[in-house]
């Protein structure tokens, strides 16, 4: 008896994919269906992960439910599988896998690897539990075992797998994606209540992690700046995605991931061409994420807005892929509670990915999970990265807390207390400018501000030849001479870019390789033992608002110079972690809210691996924890919306 409420929507479709070997006259290609399933929503693929014999109690129930049915594979090691067995296998699907329900228990495949007699067996009785009413078995050899988990099996014994839909309803995504089998990506034909883009995620039941698959079955988010072969880039620019066709490579670093088992689930917001904007004005061409945290109405920062977005409010999204310019990593994570990596500069090559600076672009992660962030380091940077667990035992704090006035400043301090104790480190103050007057090069007399004041905006002003002039002559050329629009910050930062004299940038790029000297040789210096003789806090952020409501000045230049830049012009990492949340005032719900706390860590150039190292015996020792997705960072719970 099929007793779930359960709605095939188009299973038409499905079964027509049994048959695309036959020839055509026309292009057909079957792109999989929707179900429900109590209520939640499903994406079924149109790929046949196995076929298995539709036994007589089986094929009854596949026409009462028209030819479509949900069902569980679990897998048998022996014929002594039984009640105790199956009952403990659904439990810890459950706990593990968030596409899994009840719902999928409506029939039961055993099946049995590893056993050699096949005579002699009959199939286990599981119907003392009330969800199951049919049990049917399988022989399956060691290559053909189907991973356990929820799949939809067809009239004809076509198993295929379960993809639960999620909306995205703070929307993180600009196009959502399924995998195609020959590697490419296409749009996720799917549509769900929410107002906004449906994401397939697979269940989690399907994948076994290996040395050689370390991301198997993580989901994955990438910003729209990378190329990912048979999808579309847009940039955050309208023009520019319908303008240019799908792109035919995917970029190295996303490459590394999906070959790593990372599964991508769709193409997240970036700011446009990467440049920092605000909600309200500067998001012309596309709206701006809603960053989950306290009232909701909270600047996401950018660029990296949507993995940034994304990443805090879903439980079902593992790590998005961010890129970090001049911080578009660190701002959103520090925003919304996330632990995010702007890493040494070139530790990963830039194939593939929109250019803003060659020499400050960087490819990071925005997660909640500082082990997958881990494992996703070790991928995307290879072998530049490695891991290591000897620390400094020097630690500089930039503009600290020195008195506790506030939640914020008890979290830092605290945070500060835990790590100078594990690591028996002594503390000392550092202040930037102070430091470059006492110990600047002889022959560079000016102020740290002086020198490091235009270096930013002339180097993301490369922008100008590198990406707009192309952009406008193809585009102008395909459209009798008309311009494609540009978001006001993008356009204002290259109008003043091209206001420059031809030898501000050899001069920039001087000023910044003098900084970078500077940097490993007075405040974070290679190390034989520990890579840097010492780390550096600061204060990523106490939990203050930036309302997107808020009407603001025109755009300007992103000139001056402050700590958030050192990572940058020193081209060592600077990472985030949360720490915890804070209170404050809310005038839009008009009571208490929630924010995050966050800190900056830096260390010398290519010290990323000492870093991550750190984090993970901060985690193993219980100073620095995951943080959760929704409302609050540290609880969870309900977006508002
Ligand atoms: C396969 O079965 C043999 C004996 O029947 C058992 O010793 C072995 O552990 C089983 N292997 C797996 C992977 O289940
Ligand atoms: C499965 O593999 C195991 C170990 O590799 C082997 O001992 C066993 O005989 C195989 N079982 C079948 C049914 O092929
Ligand atoms: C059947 O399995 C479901 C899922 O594990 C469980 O919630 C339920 O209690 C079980 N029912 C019986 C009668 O064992
Ligand atoms: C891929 O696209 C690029 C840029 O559009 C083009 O130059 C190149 O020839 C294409 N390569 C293939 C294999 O189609
Ligand atoms: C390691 O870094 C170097 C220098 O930036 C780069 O050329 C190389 O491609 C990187 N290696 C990997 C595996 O990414
Ligand atoms: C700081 O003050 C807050 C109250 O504002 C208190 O909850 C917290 O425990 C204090 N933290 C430290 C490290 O003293
Ligand atoms: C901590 O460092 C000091 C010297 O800086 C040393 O005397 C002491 O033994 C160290 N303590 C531990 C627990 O390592
Ligand atoms: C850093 O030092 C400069 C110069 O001595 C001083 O003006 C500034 O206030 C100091 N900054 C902080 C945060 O102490
Ligand atoms: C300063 O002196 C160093 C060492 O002699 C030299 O490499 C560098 O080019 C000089 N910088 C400037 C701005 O003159
Ligand atoms: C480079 O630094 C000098 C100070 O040493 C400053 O006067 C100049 O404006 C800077 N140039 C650029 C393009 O940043
Ligand atoms: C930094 O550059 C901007 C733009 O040229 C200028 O207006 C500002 O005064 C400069 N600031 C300093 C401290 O030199
Ligand atoms: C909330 O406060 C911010 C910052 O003080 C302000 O810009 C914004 O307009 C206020 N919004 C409302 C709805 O009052």
């Amino acid at each position: 008896m099929v007793a779930r409420c359960y709605l095939p929507v188009a299973s038409a479709l499905l079964l027509l994919s049994q048959f695309t070997s036959t020839t055509f006259a026309f292009k057909f290609t079957p792109t999989g269906q929707t179900v429900q399933l109590d209520g939640s929503s499903y994406y079924v693929p149109p790929d046949v992960v196995s076929t298995i014999t539709v036994s007589k109690h089986l094929k009854k129930a596949l026409d009462s439910a028209g030819g479509l049915l949900p069902f569980t594979v679990v897998n048998a090691g022996s014929f002594t599988y039984g009640e105790k067995d199956f009952s403990q296998d659904i439990a810890a699907y459950t706990a593990r896998d968030d596409v899994f329900s009840k719902g999928f228990m409506e029939a039961v495949y055993v099946q049995y690897s590893n056993v050699s007699n096949q005579r002699g067996f009959s199939a286990p009785r599981l119907s003392s539990n009330s969800s199951v009413s049919v049990v049917t078995t399988g022989f399956a050899s060691n290559t053909s075992t189907i991973p356990t988990g929820p799949y939809f099996v067809t009239s004809t014994g076509a198993v295929h797998e379960a993809w639960k839909l999620f909306s995205d309803v703070q929307g993180a995504f600009l196009e959502t994606t399924i995998t195609n089998k020959d590697g490419t990506f296409s749009v996720l034909p799917a549509n769900v209540e929410g107002q906004s883009l449906a994401i397939a995620v697979p269940s989690r039941l399907y994948f076994t992690k290996t040395e050689e698959k370390p991301l198997a079955g993580v989901r994955l988010g990438i910003k729209d700046i990378y190329d990912i072969a048979g999808l579309r880039t847009s940039n955050g620019n309208r023009a520019w995605y319908h303008f240019y066709p799908a792109a035919n490579e995917t970029a190295v670093t996303v490459q590394r991931l999906i070959n790593a088992g990372a599964v991508i689930v769709g193409k997240m917001k970036t700011s446009q061409f990467a440049n920092g904007e605000v909600a309200t004005a500067d998001w012309v061409d596309y709206h701006e994420p809603f960053n989950p945290r306290g009232d909701g109405y909270q600047d996401t920062s950018s660029s990296s807005s949507g993995p940034g977005a994304g990443a805090a409010a879903y439980d079902w999204l593992d790590l998005t892929l961010g890129s970090d310019t001049g911080g578009s990593i660190r701002n959103p994570s520090q925003v919304q509670g996330l632990f995010g990596n702007r890493p040494s500069w070139g530790l990963a090559p830039l194939d593939g990915i929109m250019p803003m600076a060659p020499q400050l672009d960087t490819p990071g992660f925005l997660t909640r999970h500082p082990d997958i962030w881990i494992a996703a380091s070790k991928v995307l940077y290879s072998d530049n990265i490695t891991m290591s667990h000897s620390y400094p035992s020097k630690i500089q704090t930039i503009n600290w807390p020195t008195t506790n006035d506030s939640v914020a400043d008890g979290l830092l301090l605290n945070f500060l207390d835990k790590v100078t104790t594990m690591l028996n480190a002594s503390t000392t103050t550092l202040n930037l400018t102070e430091k470059w007057s006492q110990t600047h090069p002889v022959n560079v007399t000016s102020s740290v501000l002086d020198l490091m004041n235009l270096t930013y905006a002339v180097l993301i002003g490369q922008q100008t030849t590198s990406l707009r002039d192309p952009f406008y002559a193809a585009y102008s050329a395909a459209n009798a001479g008309r311009v494609p629009f540009i978001n006001p910050v993008p356009m204002t930062r290259w109008a003043w870019a091209d206001s420059l004299p031809k030898s501000y940038l050899p001069a920039a790029i001087a000023n910044k390789t003098i900084f970078e000297i500077w940097i490993s040789e007075n405040v974070l210096v290679a190390d034989d033992k520990t890579c840097s003789d010492s780390l550096a806090f600061y204060v990523g952020g106490k939990g203050s608002t930036n309302y997107r409501n808020a009407y603001r000045k025109a755009p300007g230049i992103p000139t001056g110079f402050d700590t958030s830049r050192v990572s940058n012009m020193g081209s060592g990492p600077d990472f985030v972690i949360p720490i915890g949340e804070a209170p404050y005032f809310s005038n839009i719900t008009l009571r208490t809210e929630y924010l995050p706390v966050s800190v900056d860590i830096l260390a010398a150039k290519g010290c990323d691996g000492m870093i991550f190292g750190l984090v993970q015996d901060l985690v193993k020792a219980g100073v620095v924890k995951g943080t959760r997705a929704g409302y609050s960072g540290v609880t969870g719970e309900q977006i508002l919306f």
